[in-house]
């Protein structure tokens, strides 16, 4: 739990977010044992902006990657640090991959996190 909460601090560094000034970090454990990071990454035109969890996921599936744990995520405005929920997108793209008992990690710090499960986030969720 707090090793994947620290990577998502870190990762956190890397936001880039000039739009909303709100920045994100997230660290996702496969089932491999391996740790994919991610940050937001906002655009000019705004909707082509990617949210740290998506970033993460992506990475993930393209490196062979398609079976999760959990995932951790932190963010705030600058100076600040808040446990974000992950959006509806993010909540759509877990469900691809990931089992109802997948675990969201929503961290103010290492210390301070509140874990809730995919199934409770996203229930009665669309799947082909
Ligand atoms: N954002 C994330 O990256 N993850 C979340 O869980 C919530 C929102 C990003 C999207 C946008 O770049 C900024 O935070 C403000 O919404």
């Amino acid at each position: 739990m707090k090793e994947l909460i620290k990577k998502a601090i870190e990762a956190r560094s890397f936001s880039y977010s000039p739009y909303s000034g709100f920045q994100v970090g997230a660290a996702l454990l496969g089932k491999s044992g391996k740790i994919y990071t991610g940050c937001n990454v906002e655009n000019a035109a705004y909707g082509p902006s990617n949210c740290a969890e998506r970033t993460a996921f992506f990475k993930a599936v393209s490196e062979g990657e398609r079976e999760f744990e959990r995932i951790a995520i932190v963010g705030g405005h600058e100076g600040e640090s808040v446990a974000p929920s992950p959006c509806g997108v993010c909540r759509q793209v877990m469900t691809e991959f990931c089992e109802p008992s997948f675990e969201v990690i929503m961290a103010v710090s290492e210390d301070e996190y509140e874990v809730m499960t995919l199934g409770e986030l996203m229930p009665k969720s669309f799947d082909l």
